[in-house]
C-alpha cells in the first residue's frame, strides 16, 4: 500500500492558496467562491458585474477581493493576475469560468456572425487569456493548477446553439493542450462540464420551470444539478487530492452525454 494516507481530506483544503476565479460574481463562479474561500483559499473575484462582485468580497471578509476585469481585454487581464500576486503574494489556482450565451436555441440559420464572434471573445480568447497570464507565474515557481468551464455540450451535439456548442469545444481543447505543454512544469490543467443548471440567465422562463424539464430529460434522477455540485467539482480538481490528474475534462452530467435511450425506448424496454 505504501505510504496511501487513509485520513479523510482536510475541510481546508485550500489553506495558503490563492485562488482567482472569473465570472466569480455570479451563478457557478460565485458558488466557487464561497466553496473555495470555505477551504482557507484567499480568493480574487474577476467579473464585469462590479457591484455583485464587490457585495461577495465585503460579505466574505478580508481574504476575499474583487477586481474589475474584462477578460477579453488583455490589459484587465495582466493587471488581474499582477495584482493579485502583489496582494495575496501568489497564485496556486486559475479558474477561467467566466462565460456568455448568445441565446439558448436557434438555428444556424439564424445566427449572426456577430453572435459567433462574441461568444468566442468571451469564452474562448477570455479562457486563452487567463491562462496564458497565469501560466506566466506558474511557470518560473514550477506550480499551479488552471481549471476551466466547458459544458456537456462539448461531449454531446444538439444542445446548445452552434457558437455556444463551438466555444465549449474550444475551451476543452485549450484545456488538453495546456496540459501538454504545462505538464513539465508541475502545472495541471483541467476542465469542469456542467450540463444544464440554473444560474443568472433563464431567458424569461421562470427557474423552477427550467429545473423540472432539466430534470424530466436527465439520466440520473431523483437530483437537480445545483451550482454546489459543479463548484465541488472544481474543488476536487483543484485541490491536492487530484494531483495527479491533468488534461481531464470532468463532465457533471449525471451521466447524460454517454447514454442514447432511443433504442431502450423503441423497443419498450424505458419509459
Ligand atoms: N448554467 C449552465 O447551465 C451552464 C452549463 C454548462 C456550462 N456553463 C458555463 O459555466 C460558466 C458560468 O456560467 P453561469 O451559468 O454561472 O452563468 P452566470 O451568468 O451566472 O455567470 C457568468 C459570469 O461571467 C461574467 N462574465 C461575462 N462576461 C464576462 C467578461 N467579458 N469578463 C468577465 N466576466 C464576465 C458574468 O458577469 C457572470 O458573473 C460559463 O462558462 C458557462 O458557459 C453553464
Amino acid at each position: 500500500m505504501g505510504d496511501v494516507s487513509l485520513v479523510a481530506p482536510s475541510n481546508k483544503r485550500f489553506e495558503g492558496k490563492v485562488a482567482i476565479i472569473t465570472g466569480g460574481a455570479s451563478g457557478i463562479g460565485a458558488g466557487c467562491v464561497h466553496l473555495f474561500w470555505e477551504n482557507g483559499a484567499k480568493v480574487v473575484i474577476a467579473d464585469i458585474q462590479d457591484d455583485l462582485g464587490k457585495a461577495i468580497a465585503n460579505k466574505l471578509g478580508e481574504n476575499v477581493c474583487y477586481i474589475h476585469c474584462d477578460v477579453t481585454n488583455e490589459e484587465h487581464v495582466h493587471n488581474l493576475i499582477d495584482t493579485t500576486v502583489a496582494k495575496f503574494g501568489g497564485l496556486d489556482i486559475m479558474y477561467n469560468n467566466a462565460g456568455i450565451v448568445d441565446r439558448p436555441f436557434g438555428s444556424i440559420l439564424d445566427s449572426e456572425k456577430s453572435d459567433l464572434e462574441r461568444v468566442l471573445s468571451v469564452n474562448v480568447v477570455g479562457s486563452f487569456l487567463g491562462a496564458k497570464h497565469a501560466a506566466r507565474v506558474m511557470v518560473p515557481r514550477r506550480k499551479g493548477c488552471i481549471l476551466f468551464t466547458s459544458s456537456s455540450c462539448a461531449s454531446i451535439a444538439g444542445n446548445a446553439t452552434i457558437s455556444y456548442a463551438v466555444s465549449k469545444h474550444g475551451v476543452v481543447g485549450l484545456c488538453k493542450n495546456l496540459a501538454a505543454e504545462l505538464g513539465q512544469y508541475g502545472i495541471r490543467v483541467n476542465c469542469v462540464s456542467p450540463a444544464g443548471v440554473v444560474t443568472g440567465a433563464t431567458f424569461g422562463v421562470p427557474p423552477e420551470q427550467v429545473e423540472a424539464s432539466l430534470a424530466a430529460m436527465a439520466n440520473l434522477k431523483g437530483k437537480i444539478l445545483k451550482v454546489e455540485d459543479v463548484a465541488k467539482a472544481a474543488l476536487f480538481l483543484a485541490s491536492d487530492e487530484a494531483g495527479y490528474i491533468s488534461g481531464l475534462d470532468l463532465v457533471v452530467d449525471g451521466g447524460y452525454s454517454v447514454v442514447n435511450p432511443t433504442l431502450m425506448k423503441a423497443v419498450g424496454l424505458l419509459q
